[in-house]
């Protein structure tokens, strides 16, 4: 198993998470957000990004997993379940990365039904050409190919989500 050289650097991730934050604090002036982070991935990232948020928050969680049946149908299983009222909130949803976009419509949906005031999706990594589900993104650290990466809370079988930087991982056979 190698991981290779940082994708995106520390300080890049540390500059880009702030011109995101910089971003939801103008969009959201006057109003407070509640902050729900998809663990486990998204842990690092929403930690960071939360620090530099500059309107008031509450912060909430969910834990999902999926189980992928075929290669087009994910099945969506949900471990712990938001536990603040969410009708008449303004939402904002922390994902690491966006693959198949499965995951995150179903958490989506899931939340739209519970009728909150609104809902903005903010993911860290975006890789596009893997897209089943059109998920639509408000925020978004960076675009990537489709390569499996790990660090800054992203894992292979949960390992490396210690790294502070991301970066490519190989499974060598
Ligand atoms: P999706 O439902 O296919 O969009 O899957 C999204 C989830 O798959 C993310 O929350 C990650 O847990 C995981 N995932 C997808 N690509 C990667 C990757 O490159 N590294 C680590 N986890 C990934
Ligand atoms: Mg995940």
């Amino acid at each position: 198993m190698v991981v290779g050289k940082p994708l995106f650097t520390v300080e890049q991730i540390q500059h880009r998470v702030r011109e995101i934050a910089d971003a939801i604090s103008s969009d959201y002036e006057g109003k407070d957000i509640l902050v729900v982070g998809i663990l486990r991935g998204a842990f690092m990232f929403m930690s960071d990004l939360v620090r530099a948020i500059k309107v008031p928050v509450v912060i909430d969680f969910i834990i999902a997993s999926s189980y992928v049946k075929t290669d087009s149908t994910g099945e969506i299983k949900i471990h712990y379940d938001i536990r603040e009222d969410i009708a008449d909130k303004d939402i904002l949803l922390i994902e690491d990365i966006v693959d198949t976009g499965v995951t995150l419509n179903h958490l989506r949906e899931r939340i739209l039904a519970r009728r909150p005031k609104s809902l903005k999706i903010c993911a860290l990594l975006d890789k596009k050409e893997r897209r089943l589900v059109d998920v639509p993104l408000d925020y978004v650290g960076f675009d990537i190919p489709d390569e499996f990466v790990v660090g800054y809370g992203l894992d292979y079988d949960n390992n490396f989500r210690n790294l502070p930087y991301i970066a490519i991982f190989k499974k060598t056979v």
